[in-house]
């Protein structure tokens, strides 16, 4: 099984969704013998952003790791991506990376029926945190809905979500990081 461990929070040590995505991928190792990880620290190695010299393919080095993300996300069978929410959506740097692996003619086409995910066959297992609470769907919440649209809309069907909200408020923190790292093994179950 190829096991792709993405990481989008600046928070380092004190970061929610790291410690959520280390659990998921621990515990996906102990229940999976002979994982291939592959990981990607989007804050400690964050692609460029989409430019016209990237679409020119004028940086050499540029166009290797955007071709790289892209094998690595089509090649992989279970995606953990940590995604805490910033400014009511994903950090800029998931969303640099999405702008890598959504392409046209590979992880996606469009048919006289309309587009077709070609990403069939993962499992993506979303580890969402938020310092407020955002209701899913609702006006200020632009963060869970559309990764699991993106993936989706790429043949992903099965998006599992592990989620700890309201983690700004000190009287919340503690319970809302245990009870997302106890709900870990029920998203991993729904998995096997
Ligand atoms: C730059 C930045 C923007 C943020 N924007 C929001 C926001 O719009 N809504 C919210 O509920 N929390 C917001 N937060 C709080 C984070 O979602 C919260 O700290 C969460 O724990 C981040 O996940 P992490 O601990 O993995 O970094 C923001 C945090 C940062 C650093």
């Amino acid at each position: 099984m190829k096991l792709l461990h993405i990481d989008s929070s600046i928070l380092g040590d004190n970061s929610a969704s790291r410690a959520l995505t280390a659990e998921i991928v621990h515990r996906l190792k102990l229940q999976t013998p002979g994982v291939q990880l592959t990981r990607l620290d989007l804050d400690a190695e964050p692609l460029p952003h989409l430019s016209a010299g990237s679409l020119a393919k004028l940086d050499a080095t540029e166009a290797a790791r955007a071709e790289r993300a892209l094998l690595d996300f089509l090649e992989a069978d279970v995606l953990v991506i940590g995604a805490p929410m910033y400014n009511f959506s994903i950090p800029s740097t998931l969303k640099a990376w999405i702008d890598r692996v959504a392409i046209a003619g590979k992880s996606f086409r469009y048919t006289a029926s309309g587009p077709e995910g070609l990403a069939k066959g993962k499992v993506a297992i979303l580890a969402i945190t938020q310092g407020g609470v955002h209701e899913l769907g609702g006006p200020s919440e632009h963060h869970e809905s559309y990764l699991r649209f993106v993936l989706n809309f790429l043949g992903i069907s099965d998006v599992r979500v592990v989620r700890a909200q309201g983690l700004a408020r000190s009287d919340l923190r503690a319970s809302a990081l245990n009870d997302a790292l106890r709900a870990v093994p029920a998203s991993l179950a729904q998995a096997a």
